[in-house]
């Protein structure tokens, strides 16, 4: 789905430019389900929009979907591809109702009207808004919003779909909502990044890559990162109850695949 192979990015400030990535190499398979953390500015937003041709790297090759980054004909062949959905719940609808918003998406394909009328119904039972169908979006909750990005990503039929801190702004049970959904998707095959700072998230990721100052510093397995790792401490990360717990058994030489990520597997241990 994505091979990125040195990328660097630069940007522009004033009459300088300034890199923002550096050699970065990672690839992603299709039907991977990967989280991508990192502080506030290391370069995690950055590095997606090149993934789906926002923005364009200064060095290095990225081919996303097969098709080469550098054409301008590929990068906007990849939008329709890839798609983001991002941090602020109030930044991503352009309809005044959940159905016109998923009608808008669905513009494109050239669908009966019959068949839009069944498709939309379908993509908003399938995002949990059935309900809200003909509700004014302005009066939906955050979560709720967040839902009704990913049914337009849905309607766009994206191969991946890139979760930009999509629940950094929402309460626990919106954030929950969020990525139970958002699993159910990767499930039924969509490839899923999902960029989070939030430990419980990454805990339960199969793959998990970590940005700093704009380098990849580490790429692998949660138990690793948080069991043999010494870069969360390095991070300055707090680690999650669960993990606490784990370090704790650890020391009295539990083997590292015994050792809980979640607060779920401590209670199975114990
Ligand atoms: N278009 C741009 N122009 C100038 N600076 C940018 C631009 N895009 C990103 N940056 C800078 O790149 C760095 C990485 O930012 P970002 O990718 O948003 O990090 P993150 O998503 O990890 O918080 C920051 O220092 C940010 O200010
Ligand atoms: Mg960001």
């Amino acid at each position: 789905m994505i091979r990125a192979h040195n990328l660097t990015l630069s940007v522009r400030e004033g009459q300088h430019s300034r890199s923002v990535l550096q050699g970065i190499d990672f690839h992603i398979e299709r039907g991977e389900w990967v989280a991508l953390t990192g502080a506030n500015g290391c370069g995690k937003t950055s590095l997606i929009r090149c993934f789906n041709g926002l923005n364009t790297p200064s060095a290095g090759s990225l081919t996303v979907a097969g098709l080469d980054m550098r054409p301008a004909h590929n990068r906007a062949a990849v939008k329709q591809r890839v798609q983001l959905v991002f941090q602020n719940p109030e930044a991503q609808t352009v309809g005044s109702t959940p159905f016109e918003d998923i009608a808008f998406g669905l513009e494109n394909r050239g669908l009966a009207r019959d068949l839009m009328i069944a498709r939309i119904g379908e993509i908003l039972q399938q995002v949990g808004l059935a309900h809200k169908t003909e509700a004014e979006v302005s009066t939906l909750s955050g979560g709720e919003r967040q839902r009704l990005a990913v049914g337009c990503c849905l309607a766009l039929d994206a191969d991946m779909i890139i979760f930009d801190e999509a629940t950094s702004m929402l309460d626990p049970e919106g954030r929950l909502d969020i990525l139970e959904l958002a699993q159910g998707l990767w499930q039924a095959g969509t490839t899923i990044l999902w960029v989070t700072q939030r430990m419980e998230e990454l805990a339960v990721s199969p793959r998990i890559a970590v940005l700093g100052g704009g380098q990849l510093l580490y790429d692998g397995s949660p138990r690793s990162l948080f069991y043999a790792s010494a870069l969360p401490d390095a991070l300055g990360w707090t680690p999650s109850p669960a993990v606490r717990v784990g370090k704790l058994l650890q020391r009295q030489g539990w083997p590292v695949h015994l050792l809980p990520l979640t607060g779920q597997e401590l209670e199975e241990i114990l």
